[in-house]
């Protein structure tokens, strides 16, 4: 405490050589004094002091205006103190700088003694007010990184499941991803904002999660379905919809959505015969994803098409198959995403 740095303020030269004589004296060894008051502030922000010893009746700016200036400066959380070292004060002038920030009084002529018991009180509150403050930035800061970290797990066990679902029927298993991050792509580009977007690249790896229930007999069959196979495999949707049913987290009724609307079509000719804007926003998004994904990637019963057939495909389904504003928007994702894509087999 005794190290503390302590700004004094008083315009007459032998105020501040007692003052500082009664500090020394007291064993306080980083003191700044001014008697030019229209260098306080510049003098508060260069030393950073603990505590402020301010005269009141100065050549403006007077003591009043350094307490607003220091208000000013100080932080709501902050507690600096500032004793006021003056001449009789009436009730009013105490009132005002009290209200000001002031946190003491002394008057002239100053009982050594009492001033540096006073000041010692001042520090040592102080001192316990930078402690709480610190650790409530330090509790803070564990809370923010266990919040992260939860949100990471939270993510990562998603991307674990959607590959899952993936390992059934997708000979790369990275089918899920690849839509999922698209997805992402085509919601932030049609305006989503960022933090809902991002939901897409985790909740949208689960749109074929339904897939599990589904035979590999079906599921992998190279051959067309028969229409009780293909009625089969149309459950997936709604398979996947009750899996992710039930939550109360945003991101799992997100995917609930996706799996379970992501083979309606724009035109009303889909699984469930569900239309235009009554198709739920993330299932359009998904679905132009998701066809893309699987036009340029083998599957048992087609080969991989060259992904400028498949960006022709996606445009003359645009306002069939697809919303004409989601297609646009994958058509318009950079042409490195769609190579992207292709790539990753
Ligand atoms: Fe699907």
């Amino acid at each position: 405490m005794l190290e503390a740095p302590i700004l004094i303020v008083d315009d007459r030269e032998e105020n501040v050589a007692l003052l500082r004589s009664i500090l020394e004296h007291a064993g306080h060894t980083s003191l700044h004094t001014t008697t030019d008051s229209s260098r306080a502030v510049e003098l508060f922000e260069q030393v950073h002091p603990e505590l402020v010893l301010l005269d009141l009746h100065m050549p403006e700016p007077d003591g009043f205006a350094i307490l607003r200036q220091l208000e000013a400066l100080t932080g709501p959380d902050d507690y600096l103190p500032v004793f006021v070292i003056t001449a009789e004060l009436d009730e009013h002038a105490r009132q005002e700088a009290l209200s000001l920030g002031a946190k003491d009084f002394i008057t002239k002529p100053v009982n050594a003694t009492e001033m540096v018991l006073r000041m010692r009180n001042l520090l040592h509150a102080r001192l316990l007010h930078t402690r709480e403050r610190q650790m409530n930035e330090t509790l803070e800061r564990k809370v923010a990184e266990r919040t992260r970290e939860l949100e990471e797990a939270q993510f990562e066990i998603l991307d674990r499941l959607a590959l899952v679902g993936d390992f059934r029927d997708d000979a790369t298993g990275q089918h899920a991803r690849r839509v999922a991050t698209s997805a992402m792509l085509v919601a932030r580009s049609i305006g989503l904002p960022a933090g809902q977007a991002n939901l897409y690249r985790w909740a949208a790896g689960l749109h074929d999660i339904g897939k599990i229930a589904i035979p590999d007999s079906i599921l992998l069959k190279p051959g067309p379905l028969t229409v009780d196979e293909f009625e089969e495999v149309k459950m997936h949707t709604q398979i996947g919809a009750q899996v992710l049913s039930g939550s109360r987290f945003p991101i799992l009724e997100l995917a609930r959505l996706i799996a379970f609307t992501h083979h309606e079509r724009w035109d009303g000719r889909g699984y469930m015969g569900m239309a235009g804007e009554d198709i739920p926003l993330p299932g359009r998004i998904v679905a132009v994803c998701d066809v893309f994904d699987a036009l340029v990637h083998e599957r048992p019963y087609k080969h991989a098409w060259r992904v400028e057939d498949a960006l022709a495909e996606i445009d003359r389904q645009r306002g069939k198959m697809f919303e004409p504003r989601v297609a646009d928007a994958f058509l318009a994702l950079p042409r490195a995403v769609h190579c992207t894509v292709r790539r990753a087999a």
